[in-house]
């Protein structure tokens, strides 16, 4: 793989064709091998012919994880087991996992959408990706590493945890990229000080983060402390995994949503209504190469807007604000935890390690923001203020009265992974 492949820069009009193709293909192929498109097809009263433009998958209904769900482990396959090559699944902290299956070809279209993800991030061919995302049945870990490898780069299978290895191999092996979860990639950060090393000195070309919300303000923060390019990297593992979208360095403006394997709609979370370019709502895909696993429809609770292309003709989303379920209701107001992080990363004192614990007293809900000043600010009066001026700044924006709890450097839970933001003891 050298360069980019012709269809990330093909006109619209040449991108809808092959679209259109390719989700007639995935409605018959969905309608013809899975027990479930059949009935949900037939119960909306829709055939795949009745497919002729984009607009009419509309008609079609839609995929939740409840769906995946009453189907464990394989009844979502649409090709016999033996064929598939490959399972990864959620972490299901609520039921039971979802698997998700892949052939030997969606093994090999998963590769080219991560190497073309790290070549639009700035990767080439020769380069070094250390990948700290998990390895195992989370796709992270699996998915970037096959796809450094299909770009040409030298892999390191670091997978995560085990912090001050990381630090470590980083410093000695020095590579060129790495693929992590942004809020771990600030536990690398914190090891960094630990040790009295340089991380701007080590700096790397680019970090590759996703797997989790994060901000721009967290995006400065990492790339001030690196020195680095800090991208945006989405994708679910019911869609494929990583590798469904990804900046693009020259302009990291949000991920572009590889268009030509992951066909996007946002729609009204509540009516269930298509809305226009721009719009914010729910994320839904239908997969368009997949063969192990098809997805119609799938509804990705992931709250974003669709925005045109920009580095590439394909669109992009806007930063995913966060998953329906993450949003708290406090007092009334929606808050998601993106919004407190963009305004604890304004403070100059505060590092991008927070959580928020929400309780109840009485009929009121109480919310603390708790979080870290650096390990070099101590003067308790500086941090009293800091506290005060973060409150303030979150009633003003977000519009809801938090307490700041300050707490030592180091004692904020740290993930190896995807971060635990909230903690609802209502
Ligand atoms: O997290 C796949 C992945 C791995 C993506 C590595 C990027 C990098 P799941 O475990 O199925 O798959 O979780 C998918 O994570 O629906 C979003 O809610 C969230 N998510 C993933 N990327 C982003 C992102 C992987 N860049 C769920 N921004 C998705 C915000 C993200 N949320």
């Amino acid at each position: 793989m050298a360069g980019l492949d012709p269809i990330e820069t093909a006109s619209r009009d040449e991108l809808s064709a092959l679209q259109q193709e390719r989700i007639g293909w995935t409605l018959r192929h969905a309608y013809a091998n899975v027990p479930h498109y059949t009935r949900a097809f037939d119960a909306a009263g829709v055939h795949p012919d009745d497919f002729r433009t984009l607009d009419d998958l509309r008609k079609f209904p839609f995929t939740t994880k409840q769906d995946l769900r009453a189907n464990y482990p394989f009844g979502m396959f649409a090709v016999p087991r033996e064929q598939v090559v490959r399972v990864h699944a959620s972490s299901g902290t609520t039921g039971k996992p979802t698997v998700v299956g892949y052939t030997r070809q969606d093994i090999e279209t998963w590769s080219n959408v991560v190497a073309r993800s790290i070549y639009a991030s700035g990767g080439r061919p020769g380069m070094m990706v250390h990948v700290a995302y998990g390895y195992g049945l989370f796709t992270g870990g699996l998915g970037a590493h096959y796809g450094a490898e299909r770009l040409g780069c030298t892999v390191v299978p670091v997978s995560g945890g085990m912090t001050e290895r990381q630090v470590q191999l980083i410093e000695d092996f020095r590579p060129d990229i790495i693929m992590v979860t942004p809020s771990y990639m600030l536990a690398i950060l914190d090891e960094f000080v630990r040790q009295g090393l340089d991380a701007r000195a080590c700096s790397r070309r680019a970090g590759i983060f996703g797997a989790e919300p994060w901000t721009n303000e967290m995006r400065a923060e990492i790339e001030s402390r690196f020195a680095m390019d800090a991208l945006d990297t989405y994708g679910l593992s019911e869609v494929i995994g990583p590798g469904v979208a990804n900046e693009c360095v020259e302009t990291k403006d949000g991920p572009t949503i590889w268009e030509d394997h992951f066909y996007p709609e946002v729609i009204a979370p509540d009516t269930g209504a298509v809305l226009p370019e721009g719009a914010s709502g729910e994320l839904v895909f239908t997969s368009l190469t997949k063969h192990a696993m098809p997805v119609v429809r799938y509804r990705t609770r992931d709250l974003t807007r669709l925005l045109p292309g920009t580095a590439r003709t394909m669109r992009r989303i806007d930063r995913v604000l966060g998953r329906s379920d993450d949003m708290m209701i406090i007092r009334g107001v929606n808050v998601f935890p993106n919004q407190i992080e963009t305004q604890v990363l304004r403070s100059e004192v505060l590092t991008g390690h927070y959580q928020i614990v929400l309780t109840r007293e009485g009929r009121m809900d109480e919310v603390a923001v708790h979080v870290e000043a650096r390990p070099d600010i101590v003067d308790p009066d500086l941090l009293a203020a800091e506290a005060m001026l973060t409150a303030a700044r979150i009633k003003d924006t977000v519009g809801v009265s938090v307490r700041i709890v300050m707490e030592p450097p180091g004692t904020i839970e740290r993930s190896l992974g995807k971060a635990r933001r909230v903690i609802d003891r209502r």
